[in-house]
């Protein structure tokens, strides 16, 4: 930890993380058994398939969803495949902060000790109405009252996602039994474990979707922040995916059309990925893209450095964020240089001239 002084922004050595996530080395499957896991969105695609995967591995799971009906159905039958009546759908909309305080305190009632050990914040939609006419907006020169635009990819992907970071960080910090996360203790009975889903939409743009890139950028976002501060102020290590298109119901027609003839991500990869994060407590802090699993060749042409054959997961953050990491941290550090000059005189004196002015421009009105 770096001592702090008066003025100066905590950064850079003080940031509880892992090293880049090895995916050479084999999955610890036995520590998903017994775990509470929620996932919002679980009905389908990504969500149904690691449902069924840490189902498979004894853990204890619980799906949030708008379909109840293809919730409800995939419950049943992964309770009958594996003999385990702790997996539960719950009516959930994520867009609905009452929806996800009530499925939070509802998981918990259900899970059988009484806490939840992991979070996947997974629900989402595309919905390329919203996002066309965003980009070919009317006349609203000519218009008497211009509604508002709709945008409930930014209500579900984003905002929902923010309510359920935050209900995850307050229900993960309280799991009974849990301690705080280390990069050294890679099993234990209990967790403490937020998984983001943002895409490769959140790391570049993508022009027929701006609503969905800059929700998946807010996730990042979201995600830069939480690594530096989850671990150390609620002892919770969040990490993220970024998926590469996938073939799920989420892609559409429209989307099965765009991507035809071009390579795509497989779920089995995504699937391998996050149950990698849920299984290594060690893990924390680290971001996952899942690409098209392509021959080391093609990899090594591409200017990547596989380590497995046919690799499709590559940690991000290592050889991407870093960079800018540095960049911020090097911003910081002529902040903190000149806040070291200043000493507590500067501290005082600027705190004096803001109390000194009147309470509404202290407030930035
Ligand atoms: N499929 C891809 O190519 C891809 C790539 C990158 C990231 N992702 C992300 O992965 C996540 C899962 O997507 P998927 O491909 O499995 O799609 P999917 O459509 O198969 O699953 C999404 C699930 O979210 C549910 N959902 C939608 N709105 C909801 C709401 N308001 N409240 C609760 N649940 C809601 C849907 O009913 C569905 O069950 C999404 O966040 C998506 O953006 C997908």
């Amino acid at each position: 930890m770096e001592s702090q002084e008066a003025g100066q922004i905590p950064y850079g050595s003080s940031v509880i993380r892992s090293n880049a996530v090895d995916v050479s080395l084999p999955i610890n499957y036995k520590n998903i058994a017994g775990k509470t896991i929620l996932i919002t969105g679980g009905a389908s695609g990504f969500g149904a398939a690691c449902f069924q995967q840490w189902a498979n591995h004894g853990a204890n799971v619980i799906i949030g969803d708008v379909n109840a009906q293809a919730g409800t159905e995939l419950v049943a039958r992964i309770r009958k495949e594996t003999g385990n009546a702790n997996h539960h759908f719950l009516s959930l909309d994520v867009s609905s902060w009452p929806s996800q305080a009530a499925f939070f305190k509802q998981a918990a009632k259900l899970s059988p000790h009484g806490g939840i050990d992991h979070v996947m914040a997974n629900a989402g939609i595309t919905s390329v109405p919203e996002e066309g006419s965003f980009q070919d907006p009317p006349d609203y020169a000519t218009m008497e009252d211009p509604p508002a635009p709709v945008h409930r990819t930014l209500d579900i992907n984003l905002t929902g996602v923010v309510y359920t970071t935050h209900l995850a960080i307050a229900y993960l910090s309280r799991n009974p039994g849990s301690r705080n996360c280390s990069v050294d203790e890679h099993t234990a009975p209990r967790d403490r474990h937020l998984i983001l889903v943002s895409s490769l939409a959140g790391l570049s743009g993508l022009p027929s979707l701006p609503f969905y890139a800059t929700a998946k950028h807010g996730v990042v976002g979201l995600f830069r922040t939480l690594r530096i501060t989850g671990a150390l102020k609620s002892g919770i290590r969040v990490n993220m995916i970024n998926p590469y298109f996938v073939e799920t119901p989420l892609l559409g027609i429209d989307g099965a059309l765009v991507m035809a003839g071009g390579a795509m991500a497989k779920i089995e990869d995504v699937i391998e990925a996050t149950t990698r994060l849920v299984a290594d407590q060690g893990i924390i802090g680290r971001a996952l893209v899942i690409g098209f699993r392509g021959p080391s060749s093609v990899a090594k042409a591409a200017g990547l450095q596989p380590v497995v054959a046919d690799q499709a997961i590559w940690d991000v953050y290592a050889h991407d964020f870093e960079q800018s990491d540095v960049f911020v941290r090097r911003i910081i550090g002529v902040t903190n240089l000149i806040a070291t000059a200043r000493g507590w005189v500067g501290v005082i004196s600027d705190v004096g001239a803001k109390l000194s002015r009147p309470f509404w421009k202290v407030l930035g009105y």
